[in-house]
């Protein structure tokens, strides 16, 4: 490595230089509060595990490593979502972020992760494959339309409307909030599956998002252009009907002009929506061991679980 080139961690002061780097390599800004509070895991009491390459005091690459707590049958595991890859067009192809990559995983080993996940895009996809990451199928996304203004996605592009669009998402999802928690829709099936602590949800209020009472079914949202369904537990419903009604209500007096799913397939969401729906294939999900008994082929994400959500 250049002796000007340095690996750092993310600290909070960095996050500037963060959202500097991802406004140049993936062309849209980024705000560096937002970052902060996405990468703040200090509630597992681990954190700093993301790494970023500076050449000189010029972020030039970036590896996201997010902790998470899992359960499994009972077993408490630390999970790790590998995300936010990002390397200027200028240092592509050197090898200077499998470097990063590589330390970036070997640190969070040393630190007690028991298993990495990630979901990643074609480039991303090819940089993990070297380190070793197997792939599950496809998450299952369902997009289904509502018929509203559609001021989430307007609101994407004016920011009067922007403003406008959270204070109505936070004020109807505030009146709607049944609880401040939710457990994982498939947790009662033994499966790997993130553990919903209330202070996992409270580290999501990156946008309005609540736990609300979907037609009988618990069912975590978050508000954007469309209403994405976090989890919807549906384990003891027979019949998704009233839940859709009461998600759809709420999306068109939001002004979200779709729902938003994403699951892993063959559960029992992902097959109760395609029976009435077309969904469409969604991120591959690339997994890694770091210990031999860690069974990753019982990973079962939400898409609340996921760094975007
Ligand atoms: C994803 C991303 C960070 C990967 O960075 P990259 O520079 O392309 O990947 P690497 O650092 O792993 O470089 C590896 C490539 O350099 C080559 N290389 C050259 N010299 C090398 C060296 N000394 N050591 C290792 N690889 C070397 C490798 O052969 C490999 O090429 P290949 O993929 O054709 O086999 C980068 O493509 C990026 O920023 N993309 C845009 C942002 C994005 O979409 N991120 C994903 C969000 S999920």
């Amino acid at each position: 490595m250049a002796e000007h080139i340095r690996h750092v961690a993310l600290t909070d002061e960095r996050m500037p230089a963060l959202a500097s780097l991802f406004s140049r390599v993936f062309k849209r800004p980024f705000d560096p509060e937002d970052l902060r509070h996405k990468y703040d895991t200090s509630f597992l009491g681990i954190g700093g595990l993301a790494r970023m390459a500076v050449d000189g005091d010029q972020p030039i690459a970036s590896t996201g490593i997010l902790p998470q707590r899992f359960t499994s049958n009972n077993q408490q595991l630390l999970g790790a979502q590998v995300c936010d890859l990002a390397a200027l067009p200028e240092v592509r192809g050197t090898g200077l972020h499998d470097r990063l990559l590589a330390e970036a995983l070997n640190i969070a080993r040393e630190r007690g992760v028991d298993f990495f996940f990630t979901l990643p895009n074609d480039q991303a996809h090819r940089a993990l494959d070297r380190h070793g990451f197997s792939w599950l199928p496809r998450m299952r996304g369902f997009k289904i339309p509502v018929a509203t203004v559609p001021l989430g996605r307007l609101a994407r592009r004016i920011p009067l409307l922007h403003r406008l669009h959270l204070s109505i998402a936070s004020k109807i999802l505030n009146q709607s909030r049944v609880s401040d928690g939710i457990r994982n829709s498939h947790a009662a099936n033994g499966a790997l599956c993130v553990d919903y602590s209330r202070s996992y949800l409270h580290s999501k209020r990156r946008r309005p998002s609540a736990v609300i009472n979907a037609g009988g079914a618990a069912a975590w949202v978050a508000a954007d252009s469309a209403l994405e369904i976090g989890d919807l537990d549906s384990t003891g419903i027979d019949d998704l009907a009233p839940a859709l009604g009461t998600l759809m209500r709420m999306a068109r007096n939001i002004g979200c002009s779709s729902l938003l799913f994403q699951c892993t397939v063959k559960t029992k969401l992902e097959r109760a929506l395609s029976h009435q729906f077309t969904g469409f294939d969604s991120w591959p999900v690339g997994v890694l061991r770091c210990r031999p008994d860690v069974t990753v082929e019982d990973l079962r994400l939400n898409f609340g679980d996921l760094d975007t959500f």
